[in-house]
């Protein structure tokens, strides 16, 4: 389903008008669609039938606790990396035991929290980190379930800050070094081998990385299920891409399919998977408004309320988001669309164009239900946005714009200085 659409010249997010939702709720303004959630989990789900697999949404992609809830009532896991997004997972209502804790870096509290909680398994990156689960489990006299995590060393071609199955970036272990600490992982106390894990990366719009990682570590799956009675879970990550522009092809879930299907279905391995952006990256919008138009010597600015505090992707990444009218526009014009932020990287396009917008006039930039809300920040002392859900006709104000006295909260000055 297309979450949003023009009717009658002006856009909506399925039956609610996006300029309604703006001028009752203000802007910049996050607007997710809950349907489109909805049914990008359900078509996954459905593709990989076969495999009867768990979905553990990863969280770090939008954290908002409505749209986590949405998908726990769907009956997804969560895939977390902090003790914060454990915490929040639970709180929306994910059950831990439906719960992976995956990150290269996890720390002795965030370890204990996550026992104490009695997640379903913690994906391991490293010697050090087994050793630790297991001093920290021994100590609360719990069993800690672990996924080794493996590095396939597959080029999933997509851009180098998102690719993590290289052999150069910092997540999982080679092959033969996961073997050998299988190994450890047996003879180290209160540790349960649980299956094996791995992410090549993200926003990958071909099926053949995947394929050809799960090729990879299907023998090494099958050895390691002789070996160990309870290792059962093979989770293959996120990272099933998503149309950014319109002339893209996104990965259908079918496609992904018909490719690890074949490979992972001869296993008799419980499938998790972490998908993220799949499921929410154009179940959202970020609904700006233009505050000046400005004519530089060479180009046109049109400066909008949004910065790159709320979405961070183009000047991160250089990543392309479609930005449109939200009064659908037939005059044409060319620029850049920047925020106010005093930074030459803060802006949503270059050069593009775009519809000939005045001051006053809404814009909707495109495909910001992932990465957008979740990396936002501060920066330029800007409060938070607010984010508002849509289902049917009806819309939901499921986070509050952050307050300017929020901004201090938590800061002192050492007066006696
Ligand atoms: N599992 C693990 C272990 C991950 O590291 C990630 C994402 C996912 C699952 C979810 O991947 P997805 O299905 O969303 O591709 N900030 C970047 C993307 C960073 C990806 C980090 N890991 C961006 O805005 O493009």
């Amino acid at each position: 389903m297309e979450a949003f659409t023009y009717k009658r010249g002006q856009l909506f997010a399925e039956g609610v008008s996006v300029a309604e939702l703006a001028k009752k709720f203000g802007t910049p303004l996050f607007v997710y669609s809950r349907s489109h959630i909805q049914e990008q989990y359900r078509s996954l789900i459905g593709a990989l039938k076969e495999l009867d697999p768990l979905i553990c949404y990863s969280v770090k992609v939008n954290t908002s606790a409505a749209i986590i809830n949405t998908l726990a009532k769907e009956g997804s896991g969560a895939d977390v990396v902090s003790g914060g997004e454990l915490y929040r997972a639970m709180k929306a209502g994910i059950s831990a035991g439906r719960i992976a804790f995956a990150g290269v870096g996890k720390t002795t509290a965030e370890i204990e929290f996550a026992l104490k909680s009695n997640i379903l398994f913690f994906t391991v990156e490293s010697e050090q980190e087994l050793e630790r689960i297991s001093a920290v489990a021994k100590r609360l006299k719990k069993t800690a379930r672990v996924a080794l995590r493996v590095n396939p060393d597959v080029d999933p071609k997509t851009h180098k800050y998102i690719s993590t199955g290289k052999k150069e970036n910092k997540f999982g272990m080679d092959l033969n070094r996961a073997l050998h600490n299988y190994a450890l992982a047996a003879r180290l106390p209160n540790i349960e081998i649980a299956g094996l894990h791995m992410h090549i990366g993200s926003q990958i719009l071909d099926a053949t990385p995947f394929a050809e990682a799960a090729m990879k570590v299907a023998s090494v799956a099958t050895e390691l299920k002789k070996l160990y009675p309870t290792f059962r879970y093979l989770d293959i990550g996120g990272g099933i891409g998503i149309r950014y522009k319109p002339e893209q092809s996104p990965l259908l879930p079918a496609t992904f399919a018909k490719a690890v299907v074949p490979i992972l279905k001869p296993l008799g391995l419980k499938l998790v998977m972490e998908p993220g952006r799949n499921i929410v990256g154009n179940g959202g919008i970020l609904v700006v408004e233009v505050q000046y138009v400005k004519q530089g010597p060479s180009k046109k600015f049109i400066i909008v309320d949004g910065a790159m505090n709320d979405l961070i992707r183009p000047a991160l990444y250089e990543a392309h988001h479609e930005v449109i009218a939200v009064k659908q526009a037939k005059k044409k014009t060319r620029g850049d669309v920047v925020g106010p932020i005093c930074e030459s990287a803060d802006f949503f396009a270059l050069d593009r164009e775009l519809p000939d917008v005045k001051q006053g006039d809404l814009l909707a930039v495109m495909s910001c239900g992932a990465y957008a809300m979740s990396m936002s920040s501060n920066y330029n002392s800007r409060p938070r946005a607010a984010e508002v859900m849509v289902s049917g006709k009806r819309a939901a104000l499921v986070r509050r714009r952050e307050r300017i006295e929020e901004l201090v909260c938590g800061e002192t000055i050492p007066m006696a200085w």
